[in-house]
């Protein structure tokens, strides 16, 4: 069995990603939506305006630089993920789709319950124990930051498609955008605990970060 935890081709993906995931949760906070003011258009469910193949006529909105960035990044994303779920089914080190989402599985519930059970009163004192001696929560903690963030690029993609700056956004755009914008708090969230447990095994001298290292 190899040492190795993570494979090259993981390592270099995950400096990639994280850098890419970092820049776009700051872009998406800080630019302006281009936005028509007013109803929903003709009250429907269906896609009607294809914001990339419209017009530019009276009545529309301008695409801020930052909006445009993060669109572009926004496709970059989707393709890094594309990427990652091939990666998935491969058996190098670390890549496997089976320790991400270890709860697919009975004996990875098991394991996580298990895992659970033993190191709960450490964690309350913030005390991680080393990736040697259990590391099934903190795969699945990854699989979901996987999850969330192909939540995100699959409502971001169909809102590429179909965000209107000339017409008021569908109902189901409308709805597109709040799906998306619930699974960027979810990731939010996961990213604090991912970023806090790095710190917290580094303080711990488990040198984690040599793992993920490209
Ligand atoms: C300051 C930023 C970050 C640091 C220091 C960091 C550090 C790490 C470390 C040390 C690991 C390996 C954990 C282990 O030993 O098992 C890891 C894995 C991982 N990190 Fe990060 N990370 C950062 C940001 C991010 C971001 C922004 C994302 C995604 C949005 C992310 C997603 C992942 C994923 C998915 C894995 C598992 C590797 C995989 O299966 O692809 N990380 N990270």
């Amino acid at each position: 069995m190899s040492d190795v935890a993570y494979a090259k081709p993981i390592r270099v993906f995950h400096s990639i990603f994280a850098f890419c995931m970092l820049t776009q949760l700051a872009v998406g906070t800080l630019m302006d939506v281009p936005e028509v003011e007013g109803e929903h258009e003709a009250s429907t469910w269906i896609t009607s305006a294809f914001a990339h193949e419209a017009e530019h006529g009276m009545g529309s909105v301008e695409e801020t630089l930052g909006f445009q960035v993060h669109e572009i990044l926004g496709l970059v994303i989707g393709g890094l993920l594309v990427l990652r779920l091939l990666l998935a089914m491969t058996s190098l080190p670390g890549a496997n789709w089976r320790k991400l989402f270890p709860w697919l599985f009975a004996d990875g519930r098991q394991a996580l319950k298990d895992e659970v059970q033993s190191q709960l009163s450490s964690w309350m004192k913030f005390k991680l124990a080393a990736p040697k001696d259990g590391e099934v929560v903190a795969r699945s903690v990854h699989g979901f930051i996987l999850l969330f963030s192909l939540v995100m690029a699959a409502t971001g993609l169909q809102l590429y498609l179909g965000w209107s700056t000339i017409a008021p956004q569908t109902m189901w755009i409308e709805l597109v955008a709040e799906v998306h914008e619930a699974a960027v708090t979810v990731l939010e969230a996961l990213l604090v605990a991912h970023v806090l447990a790095v710190v917290l095994h580094q303080m711990q001298g488990h040198n984690i970060l040599a793992r993920i290292k490209p």
